[in-house]
């Protein structure tokens, strides 16, 4: 399995070098206050917090997708996706964050967090066979995941920029258990109706094997686009604004 994702949709922001005077800082490694700033924070992504380098999180632009499954596997499948629009992370709810300590050095960080509605809508282009359906296509693809669970983990490291001690993310993985699905592709078979009925349907009823099949792809596209908001944030605040003291 191959696959690329690219996402490019935030600007840097220029250094800002403190936290705003009213944002609530944590003890290192509080899991408790850490999860009450992290909910906090997540749910200003929905205007964007440009103050800590947090864009408008919903939609997120993802450029470029790439999933090219095959090989052994019941799916056969190339999806090239371009220019979609991730959302629903401003509404994640965290309920674990463990690590983010005073030694982030080479520290592993836990995030659990629900997404309550999680769709991705934009253009696709796939073709390929799955399980025993051949499907080709090009066009507006929504897909919607319910009360999808995220176990994120991560590796931080500290990093020294102009004298000063920053933490970023140096690897990310990150899993999901998602209870429902529901998916539609546009344009199926050049705009075949029936075929593209059918094809739905059977994406629809089948979602969990295929799911199975491409998971890994998106959760690996998926983690790369949190580790670089995240980094984003935490390149932009030095260590020792970031914690309580
Ligand atoms: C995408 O699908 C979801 C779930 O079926 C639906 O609620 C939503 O309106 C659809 N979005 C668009 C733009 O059609």
């Amino acid at each position: 399995m191959k696959y690329l994702a690219l996402f490019f949709t935030f600007t840097t922001f220029a250094l800002a070098a403190k936290l705003p005077a009213n944002q609530e800082k944590c003890a290192p490694g509080n899991s408790n206050c850490l999860l009450k700033v992290a909910n906090e924070i997540i749910s200003k992504g929905k205007t964007g917090y440009a103050e800590i380098g947090l864009p408008v999180l919903d939609p997120l632009r993802i450029e470029k997708l790439n999933i090219e499954q095959g090989g052994e596997s019941p799916v056969n499948l190339k999806i090239y996706l371009k220019n979609v629009d991730m959302s629903g992370l401003s509404d994640v709810k965290f309920n674990k964050i463990e690590g983010f300590s005073a030694n982030y050095d080479k520290e592993k960080t836990e995030f659990r967090f629900r997404y309550p509605v999680l769709n991705i809508y934009g253009p696709y282009k796939m073709e390929g066979r799955v399980l025993v359906l051949p499907v080709q296509g090009n066009g507006i693809m929504n897909l919607t995941m319910y009360d999808n669970d995220i176990v994120y983990k991560v590796q931080t490291k500290k990093v020294v920029k102009n004298g000063k001690d920053y933490i970023q993310i140096d690897k990310s993985k990150l899993d999901f258990v998602t209870p429902s699905l529901t998916v539609h592709f546009g344009n199926l078979f050049n705009g075949n109706k029936e075929l593209g009925e059918t094809t739905n349907r059977f994406f629809n009823e089948n979602w969990k094997d295929i799911l199975k099949e491409i998971k890994p792809a998106i959760s690996e596209s998926i983690a790369a686009v949190y580790q670089a908001l995240i980094n984003n944030v935490l390149s932009n605040i030095p260590q020792e604004e970031l914690f309580a003291v």
